[in-house]
C-alpha cells in the first residue's frame, strides 16, 4: 500500500495534490511519500520483532537523498553502502558507523581506510584479496575491522538476469562450499574479527523459495563454522524482496511472509539479524511526474512525447521494466482507453517507457505519473543529452519540500573546466 491516491478526480501524495507541486516545481520531478517510506520500514522492523537483536539496514543504492535517509535513520534504520559516497552521504544524514554495513565487490583501500576511521558496523567481504586488502589497512592502522564474509550459495534467485546475484556465474561473494577454507584463513589475519555470514541473491525476488534455499544453506554454514571455532553472532541475510509493479494480479510477498520464514530457517542459532532491504522501502513511496510535450501521430500508431526521459528514469530501457503510467486527473469511468507508445525526447529508440500502452485520450501539457519509481529512479538517473537532474521533493502530510533542486544550465556547464590551450 502506498499513498498516492485519488481524491475527487486527482491524484495526491499523502494530503498534497501533485498538480499543486507541479505548479510550483516544474516537471520533471520525482515526489517521494513520507507516510510510505515509513510504513515499509516498519512493516520489515515488525516482521523481524521475534529477533530481539536485529537490523534493517536500508540499501542506500534504492534512493539515497539525505532527507530520505534522515527520514529512516530516524526510524531506527541502519545503512548498506557500496561506495565512499554512499558512506558518506549515510555519515552526513547523522547515521553513526556503527549502522553503518559496507558491501560490494571492489572496495578500494582508500575507501577502506575512510569508514574504518569513521566507524563501521561491519565489513561485508567479497573475496580473498579483498579480505587481505581490509587486514592490512586494518593493521597498519592499528585497528581490527569486523567482517562478515559474503557467500554465494549457488541458488537461482528467479528474478532478472541483471538483478540475480546468487548464481555460480556472478560476481558476488565466495563459493559457498568454499567457505571453511577462507573462514580459516581470515580467523588467521591480524587486522580482522569474523563476526559472521552476509548472503544476498538479487534483487525484485517475488518468490520465496531462493530464499528458503539460500537461507537453509546459511544454517547449516553457521553450525559448521561454529563447530570450526568461528564465533558466527551476526547474520546479513541481504535485500531483495520484490514489490508489485502493476496493479493487477502480482502479489509478491509481504515481510510478515519473509520474516516468518527468516525465523524458520535461521532464527534457531541465535544471531544477531541483519536485512539489507531498499526496492521494498523506497519503490512504490516514490512516483516520477512528468508533462506531455506532444501527442504525435505516427503510421499507425500514436506517440505520447513525454518531458521525462531514459536520463531520468533508465529502468524501461535497461531492465524492459514495466511501470504503471496513470494521468494526474483520473479518467472518467467507462472512457475508451487508446494504445499509446509512450516515449522521451532523447534521440534514442531506446528511449520507449512503454508500447500500446493503453491510456484514457491525452493531450499535450497533461500531466502523469510513473508509478513504482521510488527505487532505482533518481538513483540512476544521468545528464544525457544535457538534461538536468530532475527535482527531488519529498511530501509529509499536507506539506512538501524540493529536497533536491533542478541545476541551471550554467551549474552544469561550468562543471567542465578547460584546458589552458583552449
Ligand atoms: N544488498 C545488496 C548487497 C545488494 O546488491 C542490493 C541490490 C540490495 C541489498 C538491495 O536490494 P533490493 O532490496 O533493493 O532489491 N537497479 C536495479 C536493481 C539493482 C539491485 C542491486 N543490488 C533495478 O532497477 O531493478
Amino acid at each position: 500500500m502506498d499513498h498516492f491516491l485519488y481524491r475527487d478526480g486527482a491524484l495526491y501524495a499523502e494530503d498534497v495534490p501533485l498538480s499543486e507541486i507541479a505548479v510550483q516545481v516544474g516537471t520533471p520531478f520525482y515526489v517521494y511519500s513520507t507516510a510510505t517510506l515509513q510504513r515499509h520500514f516498519r512493516l520489515f522492523d515488525e516482521a523481524l520483532s521475534w529477533a530481539p537483536d536485529h537490523l534493517i539496514c536500508y540499501a542506500m543504492k534504492a534512493a539515497s537523498n539525505q532527507a530520505i535517509l534522515k527520514t529512516l535513520a530516524a526510524e531506527g534504520a541502519g545503512m548498506d553502502v557500496v561506495s565512499g559516497g554512499e558512506y558518506a552521504r549515510a555519515k552526513a544524514a547523522g547515521v553513526p558507523g556503527e549502522k553503518i554495513v559496507f558491501s560490494g565487490v571492489g572496495k578500494t583501500r582508500e575507501e577502506i581506510r575512510t569508514v574504518l576511521e569513521g566507524g563501521i558496523r561491519q565489513f561485508n567481504v567479497e573475496s580473498e584479496p579483498e579480505m587481505r586488502a581490509i587486514s592490512e589497512v586494518a593493521s597498519a592502522m592499528g585497528v581490527v575491522a569486523p567482517i562478515t564474509i559474503r557467500v554465494n550459495p549457488d541458488v537461482d534467485a528467479k528474478t532478472h538476469a541483471k538483478i540475480a546475484t546468487g548464481k555460480s556465474e556472478n560476481k558476488f561473494g565466495i563459493p559457498i562450499a568454499w567457505a571453511r577454507e577462507v573462514y580459516a584463513e581470515a580467523a588467521k589475519l591480524p587486522g580482522l574479527k569474523v563476526i559472521g555470514i552476509d548472503v544476498h541473491i538479487g534483487s525484485q525476488l517475488t518468490d520465496l523459495e531462493p530464499y528458503e534455499l539460500a537461507y537453509r544453506k546459511v544454517a547449516e554454514l553457521t553450525e559448521t563454522l561454529r563447530a570450526d571455532g568461528h564465533e558466527i553472532r551476526r547474520l546479513d541475510l541481504g535485500g531483495g524482496l520484490g514489490i508489485p509493479y502493476t496493479r493487477s494480479n502480482e502479489a509478491p510477498p509481504l515481510p510478515s511472509d519473509y520474516g516468518a520464514l527468516i525465523e524458520r530457517t535461521v532464527g534457531h542459532l541465535g544471531c544477531e539479524i541483519e536485512i539489507e532491504p531498499g526496492r521494498f522501502i523506497a519503490g512504490n513511496a516514490g512516483l516520477l511526474v512528468s508533462g506531455i510535450i506532444y501527442v504525435k501521430q505516427g503510421d499507425g500508431r500514436s506517440f505520447m512525447i513525454l518531458d521525462a526521459a531514459m536520463n531520468d528514469l533508465i529502468r524501461p530501457a535497461m531492465y524492459d521494466a514495466h511501470h504503471e503510467i496513470v494521468p494526474l486527473i483520473e479518467a472518467d469511468a467507462g472512457v475508451d482507453l487508446l494504445p499509446y507508445d509512450i516515449v522521451g525526447p532523447v534521440c534514442e529508440s531506446g528511449d520507449t517507457f512503454a508500447k500500446g500502452r493503453l491510456m484514457p485520450p491525452m493531450k499535450a501539457g497533461d500531466l502523469l505519473a510513473f508509478r513504482s519509481a521510488g527505487a532505482y529512479g533518481a538513483v540512476m538517473s544521468s545528464e544525457y543529452n544535457t538534461r538536468p537532474l530532475i527535482p527531488e521533493v519529498l511530501v509529509n502530510g499536507d506539506q512538501f519540500a524540493v529536497i533536491r533542486k533542478r541545476p541551471t544550465f550554467d551549474e552544469i556547464i561550468n562543471r567542465d573546466t578547460l584546458p589552458e590551450w583552449l
